[in-house]
């Protein structure tokens, strides 16, 4: 089930985002994403997190912070259920876009926003740390009214 992240879920999170990226969020982003009033939510099974998304609004767009997917269950489809959520949900409350930054060395994460129709719209410069300096962000947008 899908279901809100609690406070108490914050370490689990960031204990699975420390497996999940050479350079994950802390607890404290999580905490602070929460109290800044970000939509921080999870996809949970038999009491197991699956998958968990933050997602910052601003007026009428939205910008997707983070979207994973526990190690272990990568490529088996939870990360376009989750988005295809995401992009429902948003458009269903009235957002209009929504925006996400993706290292270009991400080739699964962006065969996924190209499926669902993300176009790229800019390069943030440096925008990630990365092992050998900086890595640079690919800026993607969906305009969700003619999201599927
Ligand atoms: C990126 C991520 C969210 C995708 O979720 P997922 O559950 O693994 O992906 P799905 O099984 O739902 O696949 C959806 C699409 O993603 C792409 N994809 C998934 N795994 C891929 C891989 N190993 N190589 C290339 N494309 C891949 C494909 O386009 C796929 O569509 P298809 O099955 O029709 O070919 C997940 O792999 C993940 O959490 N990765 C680590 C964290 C991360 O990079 N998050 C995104 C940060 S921007």
């Amino acid at each position: 089930m899908y279901r809100p992240m609690l406070e108490n879920d914050v370490d689990h999170v960031a204990e699975l985002d420390r497996q999940s990226y050479a350079f994950p969020w802390t607890a404290g982003n999580f905490h602070d994403s929460m109290r800044a009033g970000y939509r921080c939510c999870l996809y949970e099974e038999s009491g197991s997190i699956m998958a968990y998304a933050v997602m910052m609004a601003v007026v009428d767009e939205v910008h997707l912070l983070n979207l994973t997917v526990v190690p272990a269950l990568q490529g088996l489809g939870y990360g376009a259920a989750f988005l295809r959520r995401l992009v429902a949900c948003s458009r269903e409350s009235g957002f209009a876009v929504m925006w996400l930054e993706v290292r270009p060395s991400n080739l699964a994460a962006r065969g996924l926003y190209e499926g669902f129709g993300f176009r790229q719209v800019g390069l943030r410069k440096g925008y990630y740390p990365a092992s050998h300096g900086r890595e640079d962000g690919l800026v993607m947008v969906l305009e969700l009214r003619n999201a599927q």
